[in-house]
């Protein structure tokens, strides 16, 4: 078993999400939130983890004045999200003011309420926080595929104002693809199946989730459950060690990323583990050699509740 450092890893892809999210898609996003018109537009950032997508919203610099809500289930990854907000409000010389679980930051027009919520999305708890159902969007980078589709989205209209969107981005679809491949090419094909399957078997409360084909799933999903969808693109990660060098923190990544697929093999029955220490192994020296690419796809959505 390969040991995780989960949050070092949240950490290691947060620019990598910020260059693969849909532009076209973030830009239909910014659209809306201003022609929302509103001086206090509500957000909440569902399994926030770093707050990666609260950063690249505060980062476009077009929204004066937001009120977001960063939840979380796991307390060390809200942890892990309130200093990278700190930091980055600091790097960026914004005003803080600071409590335990909350940040007000503020530059030039800028003045942001950032609330840090320890709960999980199917609690009574965060319903009872919102009663009002006045959340203008709700936003999620990397989350829908770990629960189940349709409870997240009975959630998210019991929380949205009358024409409230949803945000979701990073939303894995099913492809992983390694180069070069492994010697034993048949042999990484059936390992990267089986490593979709553990997704696709995976349950939450006796609930199959989202899986590894929810970056389409979650289109048509959205249109049986009263939204329409503004726009909807690819997101795939993309990591390529560009003149025999990857990006900043990509090392780090990529071997989680094999570390995952690693871990899951070993609990599959068909997966022959001599092979799969040996492809681990190889996958690991190229990596080391700044030798191995990795695209992964994903797709990003933008939807709006119908309310009639
Ligand atoms: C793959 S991570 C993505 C984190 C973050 N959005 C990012 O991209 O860095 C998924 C996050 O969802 C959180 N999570 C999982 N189940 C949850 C639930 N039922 N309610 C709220 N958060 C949850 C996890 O603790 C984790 O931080």
């Amino acid at each position: 078993m390969i040991e995780i450092d989960f949050q070092k890893y949240l950490l290691s892809k947060k620019n990598l999400d910020k260059r693969s999210i849909n532009k076209d898609v973030f830009k239909s996003f910014l659209r809306k939130l201003l022609a929302l018109g509103k001086n206090n537009t509500k957000i909440i950032d569902v399994g926030c983890g770093t707050c990666s997508l609260v950063e690249f919203i505060l980062q476009s610099d077009i929204i004066e004045k937001i009120n977001f809500c960063c939840m979380d289930t796991d307390l060390i990854n809200l942890k892990l999200g309130k200093k990278n907000i700190y930091n980055f409000a600091k790097k960026n010389s914004f005003n803080i003011y600071k409590s335990k679980d909350f940040f007000k930051i503020r530059k030039g027009d800028i003045d942001c309420d950032i609330f840090f919520l320890n709960s999980d999305i199917f609690s009574q708890e965060l319903i009872d926080n919102f009663y009002n159902r006045d959340v203008d969007c709700i936003i999620a980078n990397a989350f829908i595929d770990i629960v189940p589709i349709e409870d997240a989205i009975t959630v998210f209209k019991k929380l949205l104002t009358i024409n409230g969107f949803v945000y979701l981005t990073i939303n894995y679809d099913g492809i992983t693809t390694l180069r070069p491949s492994f010697n034993d090419f048949n042999f990484e094909k059936l390992l990267l199946k089986e490593y979709n399957k553990t997704m696709d078997e995976r349950k939450l409360n006796g609930k199959l989730t989202g899986g590894s084909n929810t970056g389409s799933k979650i289109y048509d999903a959205f249109l049986q459950n009263g939204f329409k969808i503004i726009n909807f693109g690819s997101s795939n990660w993309n990591v390529f060690p560009e003149n025999k060098k990857y990006k900043k923190n990509e090392k780090f990544f990529l071997k989680t990323m094999i570390g995952f697929i690693y871990n899951e093999g070993l609990n599959r029955k068909n997966i022959d583990k001599n092979k799969l220490n040996v492809w681990y192994q190889d996958r690991l020296e190229k990596i080391n050699n700044e030798e191995l690419s990795l695209i992964v796809q994903n797709t990003d959505i933008l939807a709006q509740i119908k309310r009639n």
